[in-house]
């Protein structure tokens, strides 16, 4: 695997500079690392970015599943990678867990690098007592109890979907895959330790099948900037039941979801 050179690796500047050297960083850093936590140079980053919360994912999904992957970003160690799949380019950048932190890699993708295309590809809990662990998830919209919506829309509520291009590919290449896809809408929470048993039933009556943290974000800031997303997810845990798939079902699970995500990379 090829890493690229980060200014993070870069010895330390002395403390006091003078004002002429100070600018010339300044400049420097500006041409070379393109936002705030994305270290990539413009370009080395594919239009269509898979994004995975925990970066180990990241990485790991790069090694097995891409071809020539080189790491473009090491800040705060949320890996990205841009490598060929079947001959595309595509990236894979981590997010890290919840909607505030998407949100920051999310932005930056699309506004600094010009992303077009962003996968998610995740884990979620059940509230269905049927839906087994390692079930694949098409999300189809996201519900959820963030403020950042409300902040967004001046109280309003919007009705973040997933790009209907997207999801009907992810459906048909799954069944090509032969991998079965359950297509539903999930509730994306803030909290994920809560005091109340209950606190699903609502939701449960409203068509939600599973909860993890991070689509309604992802469906909210992508149509902002003309971007098509998906999350595709895994289910890790049944939130009614109690079970959990084994880290060896959670790998293969998470294969087979990553796949159709890179399947239907444009
Ligand atoms: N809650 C929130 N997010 C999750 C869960 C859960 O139970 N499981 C996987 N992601």
């Amino acid at each position: 695997m090829q890493t690229i050179t980060s200014i993070t690796q870069r010895p330390c500047p002395p403390i006091i500079l003078g004002k002429v050297l100070a600018l010339q960083m300044a400049g420097e850093a500006k041409r070379k690392s393109m936002s705030l936590h994305i270290e990539a140079k413009q370009g080395e980053i594919a239009r269509t970015v898979l994004l995975a919360g925990d970066p180990l994912r990241a990485k790991s999904v790069a090694d097995s599943l891409l071809e020539d992957a080189v790491c473009y970003n090491r800040v705060r160690n949320m890996f990205g990678y841009t490598g060929f799949y079947k001959g595309k380019r595509v990236s894979i950048q981590g997010t890290g867990m919840g909607m505030p932190s998407l949100s920051i890699y999310v932005n930056e993708l699309l506004q600094d690098y010009g992303v077009e295309n962003l996968i998610r590809v995740g884990t979620c809990g059940s509230i269905i007592k049927s839906l087994d662990h390692d079930q694949v998830i098409l999300a189809t919209g996201a519900s959820g109890d963030s403020q950042a919506n409300k902040l967004h829309f001046g109280g309003m509520d919007f009705a973040p979907v997933a790009d209907f291009s997207l999801l009907i590919d992810a459906y048909h290449v799954a069944e090509k895959l032969g991998i079965h896809t359950v297509q539903g809408s999930v509730f994306s929470t803030d909290l994920f330790y809560h005091h109340d048993d209950k606190r699903w039933d609502i939701w449960l009556e409203h068509g939600i099948i599973a909860v993890e943290m991070e689509t309604q974000a992802l469906y909210t800031i992508a149509p902002r900037y003309g971007a098509k997303a998906l999350s595709i997810l895994t289910v890790s845990d049944n939130i009614v039941t109690g079970e959990s798939s084994s880290s060896e079902e959670r790998e293969h699970a998470y294969t087979d979801m990553t796949k159709i995500a890179l399947e239907i990379a444009l």
